[in-house]
């Protein structure tokens, strides 16, 4: 299987802080990777969906609003990261 290629969006905006595609790096530390957000317990794409409109939630840095099509794209992208056999880098 190949493995998805980031939107341009999440490298452009996410990829500041949050490690967005392998080897799931995030370039801030406080930043959780992208593949560990998505394989966390109970992530859906209608969730994260949902999280990513309702910007108010978000952590104080990460300051910025995506339309519901853009939050779609994004979770779209982070659900296809989850992975049965993922483990967490040390
Ligand atoms: C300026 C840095 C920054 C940018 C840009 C950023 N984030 Fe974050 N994000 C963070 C930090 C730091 C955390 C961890 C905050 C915490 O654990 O309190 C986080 C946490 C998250 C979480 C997990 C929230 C949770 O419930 O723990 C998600 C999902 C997320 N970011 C998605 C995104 C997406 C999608 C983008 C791009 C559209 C993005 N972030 C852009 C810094 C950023």
């Amino acid at each position: 299987m190949s493995q998805p290629t980031p939107p341009n969006l999440v490298q452009g905006v996410c990829g500041d802080c949050h490690g967005v595609e392998p080897p799931f790096l995030s370039p801030n530390p406080s930043a959780p990777s992208f593949a560990d957000i998505a394989n966390r317990q109970g992530m859906s794409e209608e969730s994260l969906t949902s999280w990513l409109i309702e910007a108010h939630n978000y952590p104080e840095l990460m300051d910025f609003e995506l339309s519901e099509s853009e939050a779609g794209e994004v979770a779209r992208y982070l659900i296809s990261l989850q992975s049965e056999d993922y483990e967490k880098a040390p």
